[in-house]
């Protein structure tokens, strides 16, 4: 009889351990270890991959590169948030909330390629009349080769068959193989089922796209470890209820990372946005106090999004609240802004937003955040007009972000006419219709904001 041994592996982090316990010791989240059998006696490689060819040697030097010949989605703007379109036998993995627009996304991309490929959609959690009607919703007549299945070895014994160009699989936490005897959706199940897809799309060249849910904390549920094995992460971001959605790629081996694009949602399916820049502004008739646009400038592409912020009598301990930007630095903020400005909010909660469910990684935010944080408390209204953008370093300087002709040009393109800047990114011309105004600390872009708004 094969020999088994028991393991404790975290669902959040993958980290594996000997004991159970209530909190996981790597990454300190709690209730997330699952116990996991590990068999001693499986073979290296899995019988339902045996058969395909070995790797052989060769020299580097004469491999010829694949990255030339791209497969288009017929999204352009995916294409671009891709490196140039998907390379031959490369996994992407496409993660998302339900119903944000995941399957859409790939089916309509599969369409399009579908007219030059063969390609397969592996449904686990859709029957074929649901996936149908969605292909009639959005106007795809091509045929697709379709199989509603979870598992594992018979969907790769059927891509053998039919050797797809494309295998799409939706969703990877639904499969199972056979090789682990846990829950579907567990973390060996999910791990298992994406090595050895991995290695089949490795082997015979093929493209793989697995999709994936995602956690409440917006990581991929449970098999972070997926992250590592895959060429390129995409994330969709954007309330799920409103019109607009990003796609940005968080990992590319084949691209620039966080490069996004933005899609609308709408009837006929997801279509591109070419111009993004201004969409996600609320564009208020009448501003009111605490709302700031900074511009972002993250891949290759400017961006105005707008940041609020909410500051109020605490009532109790005071809450900080950060969505779409990062909720440690904002009590980095705080601390500044009372340490160099004499700001005080310790008896105040504070909420920040990102408008229109953008994350928001960069520490260009840093100024605008603070600057919407004094203009709440002091209930000062920042004019529509007027843009920020700026690192603020520990002890109280703005300091030079890059890119800042460029973030400066875009704003001056949507109208905007007063920009706050770091002094480090004075632009060495004026700029025509824009008022810059440069500041080295802290003090100075929130005296310039107390006395002109
Ligand atoms: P879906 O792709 O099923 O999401 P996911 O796979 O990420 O769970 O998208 C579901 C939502 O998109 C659903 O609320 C309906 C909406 N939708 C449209 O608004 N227009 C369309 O053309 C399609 C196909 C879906
Ligand atoms: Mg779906």
């Amino acid at each position: 009889m094969a020999k088994t041994k028991i393991e404790f592996v975290c669902r959040e982090c993958g980290s594996s351990h000997h004991q159970w316990a209530g909190q996981c010791l790597d990454c300190k989240e709690w209730n997330t270890l699952e116990e996991v059998v590990i068999s001693q006696a499986t073979s290296s490689k899995p019988e339902s991959l045996k058969d395909l060819p070995s790797s052989k040697v060769q020299n580097l030097s004469e491999i010829k590169s694949q990255n030339s010949n791209r497969l288009s989605t017929g999204l352009s703007e995916l294409d671009r948030t891709l490196g140039g379109g998907l390379v031959d036998g490369s996994v992407v993995l496409i993660g998302g909330d339900p119903g944000i627009g995941k399957s859409t996304l790939i089916l309509q991309a599969i369409a399009a390629i579908n007219a030059s490929s063969t390609t397969l959609y592996v449904s686990g959690e859709e029957s074929a009349e649901q996936v149908s009607d969605r292909a009639i919703r959005l106007g795809i007549k091509e045929d697709i080769l379709f199989i509603g299945e979870t598992h594992l070895e018979k969907i790769i014994k059927i891509s053998k068959d039919t050797r797809p160009k494309v295998i799409v699989i939706d969703s990877i936490q639904t499969m199972v193989t056979d090789l682990s005897n846990s829950a579907p959706g567990s973390v060996t199940q999910v791990r298992d089922c994406a090595a050895q897809l991995t290695q089949y799309a490795k082997q015979t060249n093929t493209i793989l796209l697995m999709i994936g849910h995602v956690t409440k904390g917006g990581a991929l549920a449970g098999p972070r470890i997926l992250e590592h094995m895959v060429d390129a992460v995409l994330y969709f971001e954007g309330d799920a209820g409103g019109r607009y959605r990003i796609i940005r790629a968080v990992k590319n081996r084949f691209g620039a990372v966080n490069e996004i694009s933005v899609f609308a949602m709408g009837e006929k399916g997801l279509q591109q946005v070419s111009n993004p820049s201004s969409i996600f502004l609320s564009n208020q008739e009448n501003p009111s106090s605490g709302s700031m646009v900074m511009v972002t400038r993250e891949a290759t592409r400017p961006l105005l999004v707008e940041i609020q912020a909410l500051v109020d009598q605490a009532n109790g301990t005071p809450k900080r609240v950060s969505v779409g930007l990062d909720q440690n630095r904002l009590s980095l903020q705080l601390a500044i802004l009372h340490k160099h400005s004499g700001i005080a909010t310790f008896d105040q909660d504070v909420f920040i937003n990102v408008v229109g469910g953008i994350k928001v990684s960069e520490t260009a935010s840093d100024l605008v955040v603070m600057l919407a944080i004094v203009s709440s408390l002091r209930d000062k209204v920042i004019p529509s007009k007027w843009i920020a953008f700026g690192e603020v370093g520990l002890t109280g300087e703005v300091r030079p972000v890059y890119n800042s002709m460029e973030r400066l040009s875009e704003a001056q393109k949507q109208g905007f006419e007063v920009a706050i800047i770091p002094k480090g990114n004075a632009p060495k011309k004026p700029i025509k219709g824009m008022k810059v105004v440069t500041a080295g600390y802290l003090y100075q872009a929130i005296q310039y904001l107390l006395e002109n708004s």
